[in-house]
């Protein structure tokens, strides 16, 4: 049965500034003739007690006419999405807010993004993803706080499950299987059982890898920036879900140590760091390829549609940085140089993941050496040489590739403390050149 109480104070746990926009909003509403209504996580959110500024509003009648109102009358940025009928609110305060058209969705095709009709609310709420994101708050005066739960999301709230509204959700939508894991994870719930069985039945078939690469891209990151991405993680595995990704992608022990170790490494990172900026959902993403090769790593940037950069980064991780690590957990001991040539190329995440790797090897002793390394690394990046290219030509080098290997044996020496001083460079620089025999 639905329940339609009035809950008022629900609402006004937002922020001050944010309950007196969604007033005159409702006000708005009633001059304007629609009925107004916030909608999905923000409901979800103040039920269980959380707040959420990123708002989401649903219009019965024309949502974009609306929403260029209410952009007007508060100047704010407004970006118009007519596909989806929503359009997208950011306040100068910073607070966002989505407003769309109430809908029925059509799937013309699993998987693809679906085309959209006007509908009443209670139809607007039937197509969406889980029972706990399909109620709705009226903000229209007289029904402000009204809340609309026609699919018992309340009580799925209070029973703490992730249950679909109904048997097609998966199919029409491939990425609420990851959506359903992000929220059981986030919120410790559990799936329904009819809805796991939905979940089994999709992920086995081959509807995920019908989603385009943006969109599983943004279903794994989202999922691992979540606050505990390892328990997500091990939830993908259980579910076979590792698959989508890489078909050789196996969740190993070793690979689960490495997963389990980021959480560590990342604290540790950022205890030495504080102002580097680190993705971290891809630092997990690459603890999940910790033991992958090359080529499964390339296919996956591929097939996650990756950025050059993403690319790069998860092309710098996996099985080969074994080698590296090697070396930094030896006896031997390396020269400052050594470490710099070692390390320079590679991003700070794959740094970190270099962290989490030994971290999970539970080594102490060559723990605290890698972490010394790491440490004097750091002090070394920003070390130059005052001598350039130029300064070689003035010394009568013609040139050529020598220069970037003089420059470089330089460097080393100005690292390893050899060399301390421009006059220093200066001699360091004319032995080389008698040896080469390159003078003019
Ligand atoms: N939604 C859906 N199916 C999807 C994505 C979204 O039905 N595949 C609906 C849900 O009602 C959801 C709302 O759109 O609550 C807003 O989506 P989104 O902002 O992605 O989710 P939130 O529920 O706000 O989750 P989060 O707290 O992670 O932002």
């Amino acid at each position: 049965m639905a329940q339609q109480t009035l809950r008022p104070a629900l609402l006004e746990r937002l922020p001050s500034m944010a309950v007196g926009v969604l007033r005159e909003i409702g006000a708005l509403g009633d001059e304007r003739g629609c009925h107004v209504y916030v909608v999905g996580g923000v409901v979800r959110d103040l039920l269980l007690g959380q707040v959420t500024l990123d708002l989401d509003l649903a219009v019965e009648g024309d949502g974009i006419a609306f929403a260029k109102a209410v952009a007007d009358r508060y100047r704010t940025g407004l970006a118009v999405f007519e596909r989806f009928v929503t359009a997208r609110l950011v306040f100068p305060d910073g607070l966002k807010m989505d407003i769309a058209t109430t809908r029925r969705e059509f799937y013309a095709e699993a998987a693809l993004l679906p085309t959209v009709q006007p509908a009443a609310i209670e139809e607007d709420l039937h197509r969406r993803d889980f029972t706990i994101n399909a109620i709705a708050m009226q903000l229209n005066p007289g029904q402000f706080g009204r809340l609309l739960d026609v699919y018992g999301g309340q009580r799925d709230l209070r029973a703490r499950r992730i249950r679909v509204l109904h048997a097609g959700s998966f199919q029409d939508d491939p990425t609420r299987i990851f959506r359903a894991i992000r929220f059981e994870q986030r919120f410790k719930f559990r799936l329904e059982p009819g809805t796991l069985r939905l979940l089994r039945q999709a992920a086995s078939t081959n509807l995920i890898q019908q989603l385009s690469g943006p969109r599983l891209q943004n279903e794994i990151l989202v999922l691992f920036a979540e606050r505990d991405p390892v328990r997500a993680i091990t939830r993908l595995a259980k579910l076979k879900l590792l698959r989508f990704l890489h078909r050789r992608l196996c969740a190993s022990g070793t690979v689960m140590r490495v997963v389990r170790a980021v959480p560590q490494a990342l604290a540790w990172w950022g205890s030495r760091s504080p102002d580097a900026v680190i993705d971290r959902s891809l630092v997990y993403l690459m603890a999940l390829l910790s033991e992958s090769s090359p080529v499964v790593i390339a296919g996956i940037s591929k097939r996650l549609a990756c950025s050059r950069e993403q690319a790069t980064k998860l092309s710098a991780g996996g099985k080969r940085l074994d080698r590296i690590l090697k070396k930094l957990t030896d006896r031997e001991t390396l020269r400052p140089s050594q470490v710099y040539r070692l390390l320079v190329d590679l991003p700070d995440e794959v740094l970190v993941l270099l962290v989490a790797k030994q971290v999970s090897r539970h080594q102490a002793a060559q723990l605290r050496q890698f972490k010394r390394y790491l440490m004097a690394y750091e002090e070394t990046r920003t070390i130059a040489t005052v001598l350039k290219g130029r300064d070689l030509q003035t010394m009568g080098l013609k040139p050529g590739p020598q220069y970037g290997a003089i420059l470089g044996k330089l460097l080393d020496a100005r690292i390893d403390g050899v060399v301390t001083s421009e006059e220093g460079e200066r001699v360091f620089v004319q032995k080389r050149l008698s040896v080469l025999g390159h003078y003019l």
